[in-house]
């Protein structure tokens, strides 16, 4: 393990914390773009307790609502176009992943000369931005961790590709994460977001390099978590120490302090990305689906690895230390967690046939593939076995 580590985004958390924005944005700016997704924080009043906190503390507001769930190239362009013409010198992110995302990029779009999708991973002639307008985020669902890191996952309409960007200055400056703000999400997208921090850690725990024993603790305390309060917020929604612990498993699965050091590519990402780019489905509900898959296929290589996870996670005894049964057993449960909480587990649950795999292969090897043109993971995989992962879920 070698490694540096910094998030220099400050964390506010809990019940409540949502009086805070007004006070913490007016130590950035005067003038705010205020980013919200399609409406739901308008329906449930945390838009207007957003705004009276700005207001109180002198600053105001200018809006860019409207953010489509996996937000599109052209959304951020419109809110960019906002910002630069009523000189917003912060941005506020209220709502999911896809409010947030779409929030970071267009802070960074004021800076960035040229075209904004060549910031984006994939692009041969790629330029990272350096500079964005200073960003708040505060998470109105819990499942990316957008909230606390450095990513932004945008699709280009026009092709169909979804793909992301990681850059220092896309750090939000001050997270605010109030629990009480997710309690109105609906069961369905409070499983996807179950789903997608397990996955967030899944990924490294599985992809990452060999002996990085406490990384791979960080992740089961995730993993565990999550499926010990996940089920009671998908029950109650009201229940706030459930959607609190939930919430915090959410930011700590992806502000990189669970994949420090473990060199991790993210495939099950990748490979759902292309999913929701061509079928706008949930990303957590394209991970609840492609994981399990995933999964079954890479264990054939790695049994070990997988029967750790089947015995620190599901208890399941071993055998041996390759002990492919008890492998194989984890993923079954993992999967039927997974169903338990409401999440799909095969493509023909969220209406995809088998007529584009190949194309679904070869378009995440666009975004990201390694010098034999794989994509990256353990193992690489082919343009075949992307399909053939596919295939199997279907
Ligand atoms: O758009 P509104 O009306 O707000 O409704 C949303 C949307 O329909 C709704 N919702 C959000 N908060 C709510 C609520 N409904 C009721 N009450 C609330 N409090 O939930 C739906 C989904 O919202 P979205 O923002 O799309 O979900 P999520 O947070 O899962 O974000 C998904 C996006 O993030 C990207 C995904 O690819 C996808 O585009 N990701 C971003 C990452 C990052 N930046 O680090 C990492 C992730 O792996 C992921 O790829
Ligand atoms: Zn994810």
């Amino acid at each position: 393990m070698k490694f540096e580590f910094q998030n220099p985004t400050h964390l506010v958390f809990g019940a409540g914390t949502l009086s805070k924005l007004g006070e913490v944005v007016s130590s950035y700016g005067k003038k705010a773009l205020l980013v919200t997704g399609s409406g739901s924080v308008k329906r449930n009043g945390t838009f207007e307790r957003a705004i009276s906190s700005l207001k109180a503390a002198g600053v105001s507001v200018a809006e860019c609502s409207g953010v489509e769930p996996n937000p599109r190239l052209s959304t951020v362009e419109r809110g960019a176009a906002i910002a630069r013409k009523e000189g917003c010198d912060v941005v506020v992110a209220l709502g999911g992943g896809s409010a947030m995302d779409a929030a970071k990029v267009m802070a960074a779009a004021l800076f960035y000369d040229g075209e904004l999708w060549n910031m984006m991973a994939g692009q041969e002639n790629r330029k990272l931005p350096s500079q964005a307008l200073p960003v708040v985020t505060v998470p109105t669902l819990a499942a990316t961790g957008s909230e606390m890191n450095s990513g932004a996952v945008i699709t280009n309409e026009k092709t169909a590709i979804k793909s992301f960007v990681t850059a220092k200055c896309l750090y939000p400056k001050t997270a605010i994460v109030d629990p009480e703000l997710t309690a109105s999400v609906p069961p369905d997208q409070t499983a996807y977001g179950i789903c997608d921090l397990i996955t967030h850690v899944t990924e490294s725990y599985f992809n990452g390099v060999d002996g990085t024993p406490l990384q791979d603790r960080f992740a089961e305390g995730v993993i565990l978590t999550a499926m010990e309060w996940g089920p009671r917020a998908v029950a109650d929604g009201n229940d706030i120490e459930a959607r609190s612990q939930v919430q915090w498993a959410s930011v700590a699965a992806l502000n990189g302090w669970v994949q420090v050091g473990t060199a991790s590519p993210f495939p099950v990402h990748m490979i759902e990305h292309t999913l929701s780019a061509h079928h706008d489905i949930p990303h957590g509900a394209g991970l609840a689906v492609v994981n399990p898959a995933w999964m079954r296929f890479a264990s054939r290589i790695r049994p070990e690895r997988f029967a750790t996870f089947a015995s620190r996670i599901f208890g399941i005894p071993m055998q041996n230390p390759e002990d492919a049964r008890a492998a194989a057993e984890g993923i079954d449960r993992f999967e039927a967690f997974l169903r338990s909480i409401g999440c799909p587990t095969r493509l023909s649950e969220t209406g995809i046939g088998e007529k584009l795999l190949e194309r679904y292969a070869t378009d995440t090897l666009l975004v990201a593939r390694d010098s034999e043109g794989r994509l990256p993971g353990r193992p690489p995989m082919s343009k075949e076995d992307i399909a053939d992962v596919l295939r199997s879920a279907l």
